[in-house]
């Protein structure tokens, strides 16, 4: 790459807007330490690849949604309740630090119910979601008292109400409804278009309502949107909550009483790159927004303001978490033809740099997934060598399998360099897999310049012993059919 071409950017910088609030290039060692503690001595006592979680920021961000919804929400004279999305990441301790910062749980499954009540969470703040909740999990979930079911088809309010009739329980619903609204965000990602499988139609939901309350063994407490995730612009919400809110006087009307309360789902976005930055919302601003449209629409629609719910994920644990990986080998490959160079991040690149690490899609499968690019940076060193357009990639049999689509490394990056890739706390750790018997990399919180395991890492051995061979008592043979020789 010639001078002319070479972007002015400082590649030993840590970027706050992308990396944790509390990593910084620590000016002595000229490592990555995060929270106080150097990368490195993460790795020397975890192993690569590493989740890092920080635990201070994933509680500063839990406290910071809460306080901004619910003052706003104050503000018109209601009140907010914040579900933690627990898909974006979950484990015991996870739970343990959002019900400290006053956050109620959201789950998607009997796994992650299990989790919750784990962890000791009162069941009376666990919102249970699904399209489709087993029978099980539905009679496990009103057992155990969870606060809120979200009915998610018609079929289920029947279910619901059996499993509550059972229980000798009065269970506490919500209905989700699909407002039509297309967020702008990946298509896999976006959840209230008509053509997909969450929700039923808001033209229904009157009927609907009415169906559920029939039963005298389900409470109607609101309707339930999420129009999708990673959404950056307002819009979506805004007009998600005006469409809602426009059939609660028909819902009053049918119940006799007003609808208590409404919720808007999650799906903040955050910044994954610098370039990003500057669009991710701030929920302070998202909060005033979605307070002064539920205001104005109640107003018009001369009903008394709901109490509003809530349920972020990515944009709570998201930006608190880094991954760690050691780089193994790299390869320069060359963009031949003039049409091929590619002209990008402020410079101008002949060949890219394939950086390739200890882990992959088994530990993110975002990029694959959804095209979605992360930021990295060296973790064990300062650099002043030239500019590379690098791509850092795992160690699966998949040409897809991507971890930083493109970003700027120095070009002296090499094996048995620890790289750290920013924002990886949501959706990375809950999609992962065994691909190829990689074994899920363990998960470590940091505060305070300690570090503490919050889920174990799995091992080789373990992977193993899932096969099963003729002999071992699992493999003892069952007789399901007519056999063949009689
Ligand atoms: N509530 C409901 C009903 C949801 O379906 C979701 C996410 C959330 C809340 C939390 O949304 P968040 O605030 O985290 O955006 N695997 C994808 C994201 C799928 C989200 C599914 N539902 C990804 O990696 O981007």
């Amino acid at each position: 790459m010639s001078e002319r071409a070479r972007p002015a950017v400082n590649l030993n910088e840590i970027d706050p807007r992308v990396f944790p609030a509390t990593a910084e290039r620590c000016t002595g060692c000229h490592q990555l330490k995060l929270n106080g503690i150097p990368a490195i001595k993460l790795t020397d006592r975890f192993g690569t690849p590493l989740y890092v979680l920080d635990e201070d920021v994933a509680r500063s961000r839990a406290r910071e949604a809460r306080k901004a919804l619910q003052s706003e929400f104050a503000r018109i004279g209601s009140d907010a309740t914040v579900y933690y999305a627990g898909k974006a990441f979950l484990s015991t301790a996870v739970v343990r630090w959002m019900a400290d910062e006053g956050l109620n749980v959201d789950v998607a499954s009997g796994g992650e119910l299990a989790v919750a009540l784990a962890a000791g969470l009162a069941p009376e703040r666990i919102g249970f979601h699904g399209n489709n909740k087993s029978e099980a999990e539905i009679a496990e979930a009103v057992a155990a008292g969870v606060g809120t079911i979200v009915i998610d088809s018609e079929q289920e309010i029947a279910r619901v109400a059996a499993a509550a009739a059972e229980a000798g329980r009065i269970q506490r619903v919500r209905l989700r409804v699909n407002s039509g609204v297309h967020a702008s965000t990946h298509d896999f990602l976006a959840t209230a278009h008509e053509d997909q499988k969450f929700g039923l139609p808001l033209e229904r939901a009157v009927e609907l309502v009415g169906r559920i309350a029939e039963s005298d063994a389900l409470e109607f407490v609101g309707l339930h949107c999420h129009i999708g995730s990673q959404i950056f612009a307002t819009d979506g919400f805004r007009e998600s909550a005006r469409r809602l809110l426009g059939v609660y006087p028909a819902l009053g009307e049918l119940l006799g009483r007003p609808v208590p309360e409404l919720n808007l789902g999650g799906g903040f976005g955050i910044a994954y790159t610098p370039a990003q930055a500057a669009d991710a919302p701030e929920i302070r601003a998202v909060a005033r927004e979605l307070a002064d449209i539920v205001a104005e629409t109640c107003a018009e629609a001369g009903i008394a303001v709901p109490k509003l719910a809530f349920e972020p994920g990515r944009s709570i644990i998201g930006p608190a978490g880094v991954t760690l990986y050691t780089v193994g080998t790299t390869k320069a490959v060359a963009l031949s033809g003039t049409e091929s160079v590619e002209e990008q991040l402020d410079g101008v690149f002949d060949e890219r740099l394939y950086v390739s690490v200890d882990g992959g899609m088994s530990d993110n499968l975002r990029p694959a997934l959804y095209g979605a690019d992360y930021h990295v940076r060296i973790a064990n060193r300062e650099s002043d060598a030239p500019p590379a357009l690098a791509r850092v990639v795992g160690k699966h049999c998949e040409s897809g399998d991507i971890v930083v689509q493109r970003d700027l490394l120095p070009g002296d990056v090499a094996p048995g360099d620890l790289l750290a890739v920013a924002a990886t706390g949501a959706y990375c750790w809950s999609m992962s897999s065994n691909y190829n018997y990689v074994p899920r990399p363990p998960v470590v919180a940091i505060s305070d310049g300690q570090a503490r395991l919050i889920v174990r890492g799995e091992t080789i051995e373990e992977l193993v012993a899932k096969s099963v061979l003729e002999g071992e008592p699992d493999a003892e043979p069952v007789a399901l059919g007519r056999a063949k020789r009689d």
